[in-house]
């Protein structure tokens, strides 16, 4: 009896090891043979998106916010007068508190769509204008802030299979495309160094009014900023974890 116990208490120490060492608890795996395969693929990111807010030490992630971005810019109109701003130091706050609400894959291929949903993302910066805005002198510079609620993102990669060192499979990203919508976005300057309380209220009622406008000019610079995010960031775990524990053949 003695004996049994003491099996008993060998063999759950030895389970909940093995367990807690489970080097890719961050990932659920998905077999080939589920029938609804993208179902299983969406619950995985979403367990992925959940470790990552904790941190993930062994994919290098500590921290997921917030998000810095080194600079966007923005140009309304053209010749020498026309409006340019740049903003700096950009940190975005709430990315990590998405859900993956679709995905579609072609697993033969390697091709996978995300759908994201964001309920909110808030961004401060620094800014600096030149030109004239609305007939407004608008050179300058100080702080910007933005509330961006109901970001949708899709988000498109294809991958090919490499044949590791360790005898595993790793994904090696080909192509990557994304598109994002933002439904209300809210946003203002501050703390213009030229210290014009005028210029100030216009460029904020200027702003907001054209919040949608000032969004699908910045857009192009934006998404290749955040391309090249999304870029070092999958391309991370995919080197870290291999194909057979995202997706498995049995
Ligand atoms: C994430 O969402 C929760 C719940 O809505 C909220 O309290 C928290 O501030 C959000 N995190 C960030 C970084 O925005």
């Amino acid at each position: 009896m003695f004996k049994f116990n003491v099996f008993l208490v060998f063999s759950s120490v030895l389970i909940s090891h093995i367990r807690s060492e489970d080097p890719y608890y961050f990932i659920k795996q998905c077999s080939i043979k589920n029938s609804d395969i993208n179902q299983c693929l969406k619950e995985s990111t979403n367990h992925l998106v959940a470790n990552m807010r904790n941190g993930i030490p062994e994919l290098g992630l500590e921290d997921p916010e917030p998000v810095f971005i080194d600079e966007i810019h923005l140009a309304l109109g053209s010749g020498p007068d026309g409006y340019r701003a740049i903003f700096k130091d950009i940190e975005a706050y709430g990315v990590s508190n998405c859900t993956i609400t679709a995905v579609r894959s072609d697993i033969e291929t390697n091709q996978f769509q995300f759908t994201l949903y964001i309920p909110k993302i808030s961004a401060k910066a620094h800014y600096e204008s030149s030109g004239i805005l609305l007939l407004i002198r608008a050179s300058g510079g100080g702080n910007y802030w933005g509330e961006y609620e109901g970001v949708k993102v899709k988000a498109y990669l294809k991958a090919y299979k490499v044949l590791g060192d360790d005898g595993f499979n790793y994904l090696k990203l080909k192509q990557i495309k994304m598109d994002f919508s933002v439904k209300e976005i809210q946003m203002g300057v501050d703390g213009i160094h030229n210290g014009n309380s005028v210029l100030q209220a216009a460029l904020n009622l200027f702003i907001n009014s054209n919040a949608q406008e000032l969004l699908k000019e910045m857009k192009p610079h934006l998404k290749k900023k955040l391309l090249l995010l999304m870029n070092d960031f999958i391309s991370n775990i995919f080197n870290h974890v291999p194909y057979e524990a995202f997706i498995s053949d049995q």
